[in-house]
């Protein structure tokens, strides 16, 4: 398990290519203050023939940019700049392992004449990326999830569509809590008690053999990773429906397994100190968590479009 992430020697900072160790910004910046920016988490794998593969980087970058327009947050890029800059980036990088791409689009600094406060207009924008070295860093047996007493804040209270910095405090109480307790992981319920996701990955469980997850349409965010899921169930030909979950269905599944970019289809062997199913990884999700990794890493015809080559230089290959 690699845990920690290596930093890459590039970044993209501001409009050019810079040493990521020395990039900087002030500390005026209101994205830091006031939690106003908009970050994805985007991966990209080695294949076969030794160049890097993005996954589904066109999606990653509609919801990056959605978010930053929600925001009012001037990237200065549209999505085909943006898809020849992570391209660019990862071609400097060098980096011939698993990677994991962070974008952040946020709000910078008072325009002249700009009166003070949290407002979203007369201030500036910027986007960086960074690019790190990231294999799977969850634990290998399977996670142990805490059922957070943090509810996830409601869509009427803040987008759930795109992934806002400022509400990822949320998420951070709900993983210490969860840490603090001993866990690996916290799912977390919304205001009426029901499923939302987990910190930073969406919820799945198999209940009477059937594949269910809390529809797109709730307090969570619409992953990418739980799309992809979906999908590739329906090809298995596992049956599957969009439902809402509680407490109990998590307590009485016969599987549970968390869907994220950063921790692809990983799977949950106990909640709130009770074993799920046998406390070991069930069938449904491991085929599943194959297939996924097949798909990423460019083992399995790509039909749907979803994977970008990045051609590394001849002598990284
Ligand atoms: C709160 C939250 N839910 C779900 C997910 C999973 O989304 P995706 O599959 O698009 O990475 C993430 C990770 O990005 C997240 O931060």
């Amino acid at each position: 398990m690699s845990a920690t992430p290596e930093l890459g020697p590039v970044a993209y900072h501001r409009g050019e290519f810079v040493d990521a160790r020395a990039a900087h910004l002030p500390l005026t910046t209101q994205g830091l203050h006031y939690g106003t920016g908009v970050f994805e988490g985007i991966r990209a794998h080695p294949l076969d023939s030794g160049d890097l593969a993005v996954f589904r980087l066109g999606d990653h970058l509609d919801r990056l940019l959605a978010g930053a327009r929600l925001l009012r947050v001037d990237t200065g890029v549209t999505r085909e700049l943006a898809t020849e800059i992570v391209v660019e980036l990862l071609r400097r990088n060098g980096f011939t392992a698993d990677v994991y791409l962070r974008p952040l689009a946020y709000k910078l600094g008072l325009q002249p004449g700009t009166r003070p406060g949290v407002g979203l207009t007369g201030v500036s924008g910027a986007l960086s990326i960074v690019v790190s070295r990231l294999g799977d860093y969850q634990p290998p047996a399977g996670l142990r999830c805490l059922i957070s007493s943090w509810r996830r804040p409601a869509r009427s209270a803040i987008p759930v569509r795109a992934k806002i910095t400022g509400g990822y405090v949320n998420n951070a109480l709900a993983l210490d809590e969860a840490r603090c307790a001993g866990f690996d992981d916290a799912i977390l319920l919304d205001e009426r008690g029901l499923v939302a996701e987990a910190t930073t990955a969406n919820v799945f469980v198999v209940r009477d053999g059937l594949l269910v997850t809390p529809p797109a349409t709730g307090d969570r965010l619409p992953g990418i990773t739980r799309d992809t899921v979906l999908t590739l169930a329906a090809d298995l030909g596992i049956d599957r429906v969009e439902a809402e979950l509680d407490s109990t269905d998590l307590l009485q599944a016969e599987e549970v397994f968390l869907t994220g970019t950063g921790c692809g289809v990983s799977p949950v062997i106990e909640v709130a100190g009770r074993p799920v199913g046998a406390g070991e990884p069930g069938p449904v999700g491991t085929a599943l968590r194959e297939t996924y990794d097949q798909t990423i890493r460019g083992r399995r015809p790509d039909t749907r479009g979803w994977l970008t080559t990045v051609a590394l230089a001849e002598a990284l290959r």
